[in-house]
């Protein structure tokens, strides 16, 4: 059967949303601080807050732009700005908003499948704002863990969001509860810090691994993998994660370690049996955003995924996989 693409959904080039900078002093000097004082691997969390930010006409995220920051706001929009002038095949952040709304659709899948409410784990959250935007999670106790630091100033932007301006006035948290976690996943300890926060091992759970585990060193990431699928129970446990493949930790490899060729392979050798694996560009991870077929990510897509450079050009060839893993029903609940 041919493959159904989606209709192209990108705004006319001349108009592409320019950022909304509604930044109130406070909220200012509170950025001025995650530039000053943070390391670029907490920075991350503005970056993606900043792909969320500019690709508004396709993600509802009223939380990007004040967690984002003006200085990765402004960076991003003039990348996508040159590309939509030089008629680019791929705009600067699509893999990001097509990553999070593929995270998002899984998301609600997922939890539909638990009936409705589930335990949604969000590992490395950074700015993420689900539990304030997604109502299917009205049922559902989020948690989020990252870094103390971040999460607290995480909470004190929000707050000045809220207090400041009218976009944000409103806002309020759309799930049943939301647990700030602060802990480090490559300390052995970040789990018992969950349970102490109210998580449950054995109840149903989403994890949500979105742009975390190339961060960690393979024992860390495999680490971190092995205790969730060691210690809760695999038919009530839906994991979503994205996977670099080895040529795209090189695009900076003081920066990136952990990658996987085959996470499709990996996470069943943990016990998770039920594994779906989609590339950007696929139909179930494109979202019309990737209208011209000549984009490289479906040039990469239809390339056996053993190769590593490009049989045409000899460029790398640098994958992001998304990937849910899942035991099956037939999976002997411990
Ligand atoms: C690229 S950001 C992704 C944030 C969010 N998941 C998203 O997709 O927008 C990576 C996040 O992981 C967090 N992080 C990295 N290493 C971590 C660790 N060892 N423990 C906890 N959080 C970590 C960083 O602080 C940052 O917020």
């Amino acid at each position: 059967m041919p493959e159904q693409e989606p209709e192209p959904c990108l705004p006319n080039n001349l108009e592409w949303p320019a950022p909304d900078l509604p930044y109130s002093d406070t909220i200012q000097e509170l950025h001025a601080v995650i530039e000053k004082d943070w390391d670029s691997l907490r920075r991350s969390a503005c970056q993606t807050a900043a792909g969320r930010a500019l690709w508004k006409h396709v993600i509802h995220d009223p939380l990007a732009e004040v967690l984002a920051g003006e200085t990765y706001l402004n960076s991003l929009y003039e990348k996508i700005k040159k590309d939509t002038s030089n008629n680019a095949k791929e705009i600067s952040g699509v893999i990001l908003a097509v990553r999070t709304l593929w995270f998002d659709n899984n998301l609600e899948a997922a939890v539909n499948s638990f009936g409705g409410a589930a335990q949604v784990v969000l590992l490395g959250a950074g700015m993420d704002a689900r539990a304030y935007r997604l109502s299917f999670l009205k049922e559902s106790d989020v948690y989020e863990v990252d870094f103390a630091e971040v999460l607290q100033m995480k909470n004190t932007i929000i707050q000045a969001a809220i207090n400041s301006t009218t976009e944000c006035q409103h806002l309020m948290v759309a799930a049943k509860s939301l647990n700030r976690v602060a802990g480090d996943i490559k300390d052995d300890n970040w789990l018992e810090k969950l349970q102490i926060s109210g998580f449950v091992p054995q109840k149903k759970t989403v994890w949500i691994l979105e742009g975390i585990l190339y961060y960690l060193t393979h024992s860390q990431a495999m680490s971190v993998l092995k205790t969730i699928a060691e210690n809760c129970t695999l038919t009530h446990t839906i994991l979503l994660a994205d996977f670099m493949n080895k040529q795209s930790t090189a695009l900076s490899s003081s920066v990136f370690h952990f990658y996987s060729d085959w996470p499709d392979q990996l996470l069943p050798s943990l016990g998770f049996s039920d594994v779906k694996l989609s590339q950007i560009g696929d139909p179930d991870a494109n979202y019309g955003l990737l209208p011209d077929p000549l984009n490289l990510f479906n040039k990469l897509r239809s390339l056996p995924r053993n190769l590593q450079t490009h049989p045409d050009d000899g460029t790398p060839c640098r994958r992001l996989y998304l990937v849910q893993g899942s035991g099956s029903p037939s999976q002997v609940i411990p």
